[in-house]
């Protein structure tokens, strides 16, 4: 026999009925805040965040080391300071002085923006209550540290604990707060996966370290939309921004080369127009190689199957390479036209003409289908002075004349070769 006590806690529900506070209201009823953003200062990040910072917000901040994370965060607390607000940039990973001397490159060095060189969670949660700061950033979440919990800093049970807490003290106080993290390539190290759902917006920052552009972009976000993008530049004195990307991706662009081809796909609102490369060479020996950097390895040998098949060029024995042009990636499928007039020029050595636009997506029947958001990418090809637009013909239809661009419709693959390289 086992004696079994009667406990006096009836269980959470009934707890949680008898002194349940709020009450279920119609949404209509429902006292709206009147969402207020603040301007972070750099035009870009405010862009991915949807329009500027928003009052108690989380934004977590994630990307490889040395991509720029903590470059960025501490140039947008001090434009955020240089306008009259006070921040904290909070470090766990530099002290003061290196902060300063990175500071000094960036031209930081309004009184507004505080600096505390600290880990210990307890203590910063401290200083900010005293300070009461505008905004707050946490570099990096990995190495925060709280005894409450046994484990080192970095694992998952204090990264979790430690955002939580930082949850905590925006949702009470107001504060926006931003949470540095690094993740590794496959994002398996506790790191800021474990945190996507805790926060309310998640941005990568990401870009190769051998080129100069970083893109932030926003894979969640509570706040607004979550395909924006902004581009950056890596510069001597910090990241600067970058207004119209097409122009940088397009700068160094050799008019004359065979297997250069323009393509046009859209980040959020925003029409990128970018240069796709294809090299063909004989293969030696063995099986054909094929390479592709920037575009889906999938989608870029079925569109090598399409070419082969539909349109009878010889693939079969040449080795295939194609690049975007910047360390850009692009993966919409309006794409597709480009790439695959990009290796036929290649192939043929024939260039495709300098000022000439290339979308549409391709199928696998070699016939071009209609492209998204066709009339916005036709403008932006015309500002940056292309006069020519290679387009799906189903998109024509419902495309007004655009002033200085000729617009030509292709139905199929071999049509639109015929347009470009006749
Ligand atoms: P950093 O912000 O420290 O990266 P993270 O916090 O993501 O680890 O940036 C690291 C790289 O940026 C470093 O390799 C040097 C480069 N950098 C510049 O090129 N210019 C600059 O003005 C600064 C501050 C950094
Ligand atoms: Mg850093």
């Amino acid at each position: 026999m086992v004696e079994e006590r009667e406990s006096a806690d009836r269980g959470v529900a009934s707890k949680y009925v008898e002194s349940a506070k709020s009450r279920p209201t119609p949404i209509g009823e429902i006292k709206g805040e009147g969402e207020h953003r603040t301007s972070v200062g750099i035009g870009e990040l405010d862009r991915v965040l949807g329009g500027g910072l928003v009052k108690g917000s989380v934004v977590l901040v994630g990307g490889d080391p040395g991509i720029g994370k903590s470059t960025l965060m501490l140039q947008a607390m001090e434009a955020l300071a240089s306008a009259g607000g006070r921040v904290l940039y909070v470090s766990g990973e530099e002290s003061a002085r290196q902060i300063k001397l990175r500071g000094e490159r960036l031209g930081a060095k309004s009184s507004g923006l505080l600096v505390l060189a600290e880990n210990s969670l307890e203590e910063i949660l401290k200083q900010a209550s005293d300070v009461k700061p505008d905004a707050v950033v946490v570099d990096s979440i990995q190495t925060l540290y709280t005894p409450t919990i046994s484990s080192a800093p970095g694992s998952i049970s204090q990264v979790r604990e430690g955002a939580g807490q930082l949850v905590m003290y925006a949702k009470k106080t107001g504060t926006p707060v931003f949470i540095v993290g690094h993740v590794t390539k496959d994002g398996s190290i506790a790191g800021p996966r474990v945190l996507e759902h805790m926060v309310d917006t998640v941005l990568y920052f990401e870009g190769d370290r051998g080129h100069a552009f970083r893109i932030l972009r926003a894979v969640k976000n509570r706040y607004g939309s979550t395909n924006e993008i902004g581009v950056f530049e890596m510069k001597g004195a910090g990241l600067r921004e970058v207004k119209n990307p097409s122009e940088i991706f397009l700068a160094e662009r050799r008019l004359d080369v065979t297997g250069s081809v323009v393509v046009s796909t859209v980040e959020g609102t925003r029409p990128i127009l970018a240069e796709l490369q294809a090299l063909v060479t004989p293969t030696s020996f063995g099986n054909p190689r094929r390479t592709a950097i920037g575009v889906d390895f999938g989608r870029f040998t079925l569109l090598l199957a399409v070419l082969e098949k539909r349109v009878g060029l010889h693939l079969m024995g040449q080795d295939v390479y194609v690049n975007v042009v910047g360390g850009l990636k692009v993966e919409e499928p309006s794409v597709d036209l480009g790439l695959v007039a990009a290796v036929a020029s290649a192939l043929r050595d024939v260039p495709v003409p300098p000022r000439t636009v290339v979308m549409g997506e391709v199928g696998l029947g070699g016939e071009v289908r209609a492209v998204t958001q066709a009339e916005m990418r036709v403008r932006e090809a015309a500002k940056l002075g292309f006069d020519r637009c290679i387009i799906p013909a189903s998109s024509l239809k419902k495309l007004p004349k655009v002033k200085g661009i000729e617009i030509v419709g292709v139905e199929q693959v071999e049509g639109a070769l015929e347009a470009l390289m006749g």
